[in-house]
């Protein structure tokens, strides 16, 4: 799979090419690549926002500079896969939308700033419109780096032999709902133990207690 980000900020994203399981996702053959808005803007000294029509606070993110973003990497025809407006205002990011993109060849994120893009570049340019919670970011990077982050966990290979994204929170193996809990040494801390029957070696119990656990954790559950 290869996901573009298109930002005002690549370098952000430094930090989090040299994760281990992005770079285990980078040497499986995937790639991540940083597409910098002010390198091809049409305007001029590397503008890239402008005032809102109607007034108000905040600088907003033209279109025609995410549309020149676009076509310098995708040349004039729209990519063909998809592409994703990060927006407070998005659909909210879950499991299974992770699930979802993973499947996909190739997806673009698009990151804005200030107070977002034009809403044209959701309406026109983006295929879907993403938040990754009910709270606002300052801009769209962090959020970039959470649905990239958890996209490439999904991929095989990505998380190594030891480890498996298949049971775990929210997955269809845990019927949706978080993950049990984890414990390891010492046996007792404090005076608290590890659950007894996680010591007692009966595989088919100890998944039983698991699964009743995972159910335990929905929320809303008393
Ligand atoms: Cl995708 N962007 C911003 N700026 N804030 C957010 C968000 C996205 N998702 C939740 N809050």
């Amino acid at each position: 799979m290869r996901i573009d980000v298109v930002t005002l900020f690549p370098h952000w994203f430094d930090w989090f090419r040299t994760q281990r399981h992005v770079t285990n996702a980078l040497q499986l053959g995937h790639e991540l690549e940083l597409v910098d808005l002010r390198e091809t803007t049409p305007l001029k000294a590397g503008q890239v926002d402008d005032t809102p029509y109607g007034g108000g606070a905040g600088m907003v993110i033209r279109v025609d500079v995410v549309e020149a973003a676009l076509e310098g990497r995708y040349g004039a025809a729209p990519p063909p896969h998809r592409t994703i407006a990060l927006s407070p205002g998005g659909r909210q990011f879950d499991d299974a939308l992770a699930a979802e993109l993973a499947a996909e060849p190739a997806l673009t994120l698009l990151s804005g700033r200030y107070e977002g893009f034009d809403e044209r570049v959701n309406e026109h340019l983006a295929t879907d419109v993403v938040s990754i919670g009910p709270y606002v970011l300052s801009g769209g990077e962090l959020a970039a780096m959470v649905v990239t982050d958890a996209v490439i966990r999904k991929l095989p290979g990505a998380l190594g032999h030891e480890e498996s994204a298949v049971e775990e929170s929210f997955s269809e193996a845990l019927e949706g709902a978080p993950e049990y809990p984890h414990y390891t040494r010492p046996f007792e801390w404090r005076g608290h133990p590890v659950p007894e029957v996680l010591l007692s070696g009966d595989h088919a119990r100890i998944r039983e207690w698991r699964l009743e656990q995972s159910r335990g954790r929905r929320p809303g559950t008393p």
